[in-house]
């Protein structure tokens, strides 16, 4: 397997704020890698640091080019969150996805017949060809990824970076979405992505990266989603299942008290035997419910 990026030892501090600490990381050609963590993690700050957005405090981000390829650097495509994207500002789809073009050191302000038809193909490829003229906030969320991720595939990179692409839209889009991005790995395309998401990374990531400040676990979704990795990376209770050769993951509920559900209740006095303090009992299809009624 061809290397193509290598971080060694990397620190970053915001400030005198630890933020990642002595992260080593492999990627191989071809690799499809997720990082997973909880908020807070530093997953965007590491991908910032891998791009060149930000500088680390300490180490270094290798990025290693095939012998054999015509390019003296691989190239880095990024599809930031689509929280951190201004909807409003007056482009269209055909504008955004020609703005991720690789630039020559001299390129016209304005696209190149070659060009057009470059990013025409980008957006028939991800099936949304017909809004190439559309204002991208007119778009649905699920069309505004593509948008991006049409952006990304434009400058033809060799590795591929997205910061939550199955976040903020809904499971069927982020299903389409993580299809597009499996058959683009298929295709060859090395991906590092973060994600929330453990269930679907889990059944569909081949690599994880379980990130809290520092790399505590990688490796194949089995080895990693153990109840001991993700306690140490989400600092909670988390619980592993197995099912029909499924593997889900998910936080272990706690022990409930009506102060966690009732805001202040304003109870009579036929309610005084109800401490603030009663336990919530655990239904038989896991959800909380009061142990005695009001
Ligand atoms: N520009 C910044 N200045 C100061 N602190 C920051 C900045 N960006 C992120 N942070 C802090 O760095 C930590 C990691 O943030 P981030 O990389 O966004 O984590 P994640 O993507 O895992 O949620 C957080 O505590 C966040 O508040
Ligand atoms: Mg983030």
């Amino acid at each position: 397997m061809d290397p193509i990026l290598e971080v060694h030892n990397l620190s970053l501090q915001y400030r005198h704020t630890p933020v990642l600490q002595e992260i080593n990381l492999h990627l191989h050609s071809g690799q499809f890698a997720a990082i997973v963590g909880p908020s807070g993690a530093g997953k965007t700050s590491l991908l910032k640091l891998i791009l060149g957005l930000l500088r680390a405090t300490q180490g270094q981000v290798q990025l290693i080019q095939d012998s054999n390829a015509s390019r003296s650097a691989p190239r880095l495509s990024y599809v930031p969150q689509v929280d951190v994207v201004d909807w409003n500002f007056p482009v269209t789809v055909q504008q955004v996805v020609w703005m991720g073009r690789p630039r020559p050191k001299f390129s016209w302000p304005w696209p190149t017949d070659a060009e057009k038809q470059r990013v025409q193909n980008v957006l028939e490829q991800l099936e949304i060809g017909h809004l190439a003229n559309q204002h991208i906030r007119n778009l649905s969320g699920g069309q505004q990824q593509r948008v991006f991720l049409a952006r990304a595939l434009v400058a033809e990179p060799d590795l591929l970076v997205l910061d939550e692409p199955t976040s903020g839209v809904d499971m069927r889009t982020a299903e389409n979405m993580l299809h597009l991005l499996l058959d683009l790995n298929q295709q060859g395309m090395t991906i590092l992505m973060t994600t929330h998401d453990l269930n679907m990374a889990a059944a569909h990531i081949p690599w994880i990266i379980c990130l809290n400040k520092r790399i505590i676990a990688e490796g194949e979704p089995e080895a990693v989603f153990t109840e001991p990795i993700l306690n140490e990376t989400y600092q909670g209770d988390m619980m592993v299942l197995h099912h029909d050769g499924l593997l889900l993951v998910q936080q272990r509920p706690h022990e409930h008290t009506r102060d966690d559900v009732l805001p202040n209740p304003i109870l009579g006095h036929e309610a005084d035997f109800l401490t603030p303090t009663t336990p919530l009992e655990e239904s038989p299809n896991g959800c909380a419910t009061p142990a005695v009624s009001v």
